[in-house]
């Protein structure tokens, strides 16, 4: 395997070792990047001169009554990602996103994960109502065939060898989901690599609702990353051969940023639209980085963006956004009408997170026609059964910060680093539950298995969340109710740094 170049790094880092870059303003600002700055070496292509591409749906292999079943090879691919460059990639089917999977609630959906990757890995459904043996607990390996390095914890994972099916129920509402590497200690250079696709689930009740549909409605996973100048995806890792030093560089312990922008794979892309509506399924793909994703120019009247998804599907109604502030994993569902721009014009999509040239902008739309549009977003979109405080039983408090234990610094929960043999809580599966996270600084917290209810205010918290985006010195309360299927399951950090360098903590769902 090729060895991630040090040469991007180094010269930024400013001597490994040197005092831990933590935004120490965070806490005051709220809102600055958690991590350090990657910059690229290579000569990067002008913004909007590269095509947006739109991810492959996948065809299933095989279908029966009631299920559709897949296969999905994860292997190394050279791409060209960097007009001209050739980038090394870990791609599900040799591909950056990978293949989208698309599931009709009701119907279950079965992949089969064959691993051609020279290193472990694990697939995990984000936001899969899954059972635990198909969720991709950190160590439930899917060994290289022929592999022999050490791993840790084998002895309570269900590791495989070559392939491991994944069977998903899909027993839930229609939203956007993504799956992607959660091997422990090594996501994040994983997912870097580019271990991640989108999965649709749709379902009768968004089917009867006149949003816009078909090509007009297009997933978009935004990510960042660095290149080196020969093309390589520049990434701090301990040990570059992903073997067994977890974790990245000291100086990027807060995080990995990267300068350059991708949406589904391809720097600051451009795409065509005609002036109607779209339905774009916004992912936040990155390791680390946050955005506030806004539109230049704005329309004349109304809201850049109208809201009809987060994480977990629908909202009950839309909700009108000026900027949409997004956090690693999160999803918002935005509908832009393109009809409030003239024919011939461009309009970029904009983050006003940026920290680095480059940052400031994500991609551009391109109005070149008018056509008709016989699209809607409808007053009520869903009904939403979100779990109440007076139903609360049992409150557990988290905190997420930062720790000295075992001669490194690490992230931790509770003080405690991740260790897959210890359940920190034992849930009751039906029951409501209130989740109070405490954090030092920025930290995204997902919960697998079930999505919940946040009780802060504030435009970026409507309707089911499986990650909530916990500010600086926040307490956050969030309302879950775990159904369906018991055993171990992990919440965490999303911030793949933070998650890799122990920021994670099982629990165990029980009857
Ligand atoms: Cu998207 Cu446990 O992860
Ligand atoms: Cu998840
Ligand atoms: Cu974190």
């Amino acid at each position: 395997m090729r060895r991630l170049s040090r040469r991007g790094f180094l010269g930024v880092a400013g001597g490994v070792g040197a005092a831990l870059a933590l935004p120490g303003c965070a806490s005051l600002l709220g809102e600055v990047q958690t991590g350090q700055l990657l910059r690229s070496t290579a000569k990067l292509p002008r913004p909007f001169t590269v095509p947006l591409p739109i991810p492959r749906v996948a065809k299933p292999s095989r279908r029966t009554a009631d299920a559709d079943f897949h296969d999905v090879t994860s292997r190394v691919a050279d791409v060209e990602i960097l007009p001209g460059t050739r980038t090394e990639i870990f791609g599900y089917d040799g591909t950056f996103p990978g293949p989208t999977i698309v599931s009709r609630r009701g119907r279950k959906t079965v992949v089969r994960h064959v691993n051609e990757l020279p290193v472990p890995m694990v697939v995990h459904l984000h936001g899969g109502h899954t059972p635990p043996e198909s969720d991709g607990y950190p160590v439930d390996l899917v060994l290289p065939r022929g592999y022999s390095g050490e791993h840790r914890h084998a002895n309570v994972g269900h590791v495989t060898r070559r392939e491991r099916q994944y069977a998903y129920p899909m027993e839930q509402r229609a939203a956007t989901l993504w799956y992607h590497d959660h091997r422990m200690d090594f996501t994040g250079p994983q997912v870097y690599r580019g271990l991640a696709g989108f999965h649709l689930v749709h379902d009768d009740e968004e089917d009867r609702l006149p949003l816009p549909k078909g090509d007009k409605d297009i997933p978009l996973m935004i990510c960042d990353r660095a290149f080196d100048e020969d093309g390589t995806f520049t990434y701090p890792s301990r040990d570059p051969a992903l073997e067994s030093k977890p974790g990245v560089e000291h100086a990027y312990m807060a995080g990995v940023l990267g300068d350059v922008v991708l949406v589904n794979g391809a720097p600051w892309p451009e795409l065509e639209v005609s002036a109607t509506r779209y339905r774009l399924r916004l992912l936040n793909a990155s390791n680390a980085r946050r955005y506030r994703l806004g539109l230049d120019p704005k329309p004349g009247k109304g809201a850049p963006f109208v809201q009809i998804g987060s994480d977990g599907g629908l909202l009950a109604e839309p909700v009108r956004q000026e900027e949409i502030q997004i956090a690693p994993a999160e999803r918002f569902d935005v509908v832009i009408d393109f009809s409030a721009f003239p024919v011939g014009s461009t309009v970029t999509m904009t983050n006003a997170l940026a920290d680095a040239k480059g940052t400031e902008q994500v991609m551009r739309f391109r109005v070149t026609r008018k056509e008709a549009d016989d699209s809607r977003i409808p007053a009520t979109l869903s009904k939403l059964e979100l779990p109440r405080p007076d139903q609360v039983r049992v409150e557990r408090e988290f905190r997420f910060g930062r720790d000295d234990l075992s001669h490194h610094q690490t992230w931790t929960i509770n003080g405690k680093m991740f260790d897959p043999e210890r359940m920190d809580a034992k849930p009751k599966l039906g029951q409501v539950e209130r989740w109070r996270f405490v954090t030092d600084l920025h930290h995204p917290v997902h919960l697998h298995l079930d999505s919940f209810r946040v009780l802060r205010g504030g435009p970026y918290v409507h309707g089911w969340k499986d990650t909530v985006d916990v500010r600086p010195g926040e307490v956050v309360d969030a309302l879950v109710r775990f159904t369906d299927y018991a055993g171990p399951y992990v919440f965490h950090c999303h911030n793949l740094e933070h998650e890799d360098m122990m920021m994670m903590a099982a629990f165990e769902t029980v009857t």
